[in-house]
């Protein structure tokens, strides 16, 4: 049983352009983990995590003031909805209807159009040991059909567990792919090319140059990909392998082992320096596995730090990338009365 109470605190944290009232929540348990979320884009702004000598460190990418998330964020923390990935040129057919989604990445649409689930107010409550938040996307927002209910709670355990769960209902047949975007740098400085990174996946969705999947599930054996037995992220990423080089390092989604709905490990990150560990769990099929290769040391987050090119990955439990428009893939369509359910866990320690 989970007996532990964890310290929430609320304060605001600056006004949006439309005048809303922007809160930071601030989450705190007994075993020195801080976690920082605001209403905006429901972003994680802090992860504070104990090293292996007590030390605590920021270890996700981030702004210090609101601004910095309003004008110049690469989804730092980010929930990312109503679609996480991309959607081939924006189009895709349900129940006979096409569907046209705003093109905001090459000829392609990415994580929700030009204003997704990233830049909106939810609304917030405190609840035990967490917050939740809520959003009503409407009918027809960024084109997506049905008044699409959305809710996502955070909440923090005594075993440095970060829980995340997503819940969502339509009132028409819609797609869904919920998921968040922290940058994780376990190091809280530097690059995550020396990280040590286990995934479950023994294949990955290979992509094009735009990074629309093929449709291929191909397998991880013999390839960079193949991080079934730990290695360090770094090893591999200057390969000539075509689907690094496309990528610029990985961008790839990774076909989980396991049962779609059951939460079971997807990855495993390990600092050598710092001993900090983060393991991924989740009930979603994929994961995009993404190594900060867009990062390019031109945007000042936290601190007044450059992010430069591999400060930091992203573990975005999902699923498949495109799906609409590949039968093959799990499907993300959410019928009219039915739930969306998700759920992703981050467990820090130290070895
Ligand atoms: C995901 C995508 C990347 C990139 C980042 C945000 O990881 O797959 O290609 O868009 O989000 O910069």
């Amino acid at each position: 049983m989970n007996t532990s109470t964890v310290g929430i605190n609320c304060e605001p944290f600056g006004t949006t352009l439309d005048g809303e009232e922007v809160q930071l929540f601030s989450l705190e348990n007994d075993c020195g983990m801080r976690l920082k979320i605001i209403n905006y884009g429901g972003i994680i702004t802090n992860i504070d995590v104990p090293d292996r000598r007590g030390t605590i460190d920021d270890v996700v990418l981030g702004h210090d003031t609101l601004e910095g998330y309003l004008t110049r964020s690469r989804y730092f923390g980010a929930l990312i909805g109503r679609y996480a990935n991309r959607i081939a040129k924006g189009r895709f057919v349900l129940n006979g209807v096409e569907y046209s989604l705003a093109i905001n990445n090459g000829a392609n649409h990415l994580h929700g159009g030009l204003k997704g689930f990233d830049k909106v107010l939810w609304e917030a409550c405190e609840i035990d040991n967490g917050i939740h938040l809520s959003y009503l996307s409407k009918d027809g927002e960024e084109n997506y059909p049905g008044n699409l209910n959305a809710s996502v709670t955070y909440s923090l355990n005594d075993a440095n567990e970060l829980r995340i769960e997503y819940f969502a209902t339509t009132d028409k047949d819609t797609v869904i792919n919920l998921t968040n975007h922290s940058y994780f740098n376990l190091a809280g400085a530097g690059t995550i090319l020396d990280h040590e990174l286990t995934i479950y996946a023994d294949a990955f969705t290979p992509v094009d140059t735009g990074l629309i999947p093929t449709g291929e599930i191909r397998s991880v054996s013999g390839t960079p990909m193949d991080f079934t037995s730990t290695t360090a992220i770094g090893a591999h990423i200057d390969s000539e392998y075509e689907q690094v080089r496309i990528a610029g390092g990985y961008d790839h989604n990774f076909v989980l082992r396991g049962e779609l709905g059951e939460l079971r490990t997807a990855a495993t990150l390990h600092d050598p320096k710092s001993g900090r560990v983060m393991e991924v769990a989740t009930t979603q099929p994929g994961m995009q596995f993404y190594s900060g290769n867009f990062l390019d040391g031109s945007l000042v987050g936290k601190g007044g730090r450059a992010y430069e090119k591999h400060s930091a990955c992203c573990f975005e439990t999902q699923h498949f990338p495109d799906s609409p428009n590949h039968p093959s893939f799990p499907s993300t369509v959410l019928r009219a009365g039915e739930e969306y359910r998700q759920t992703t866990v981050f467990r820090f320690s130290v070895t």
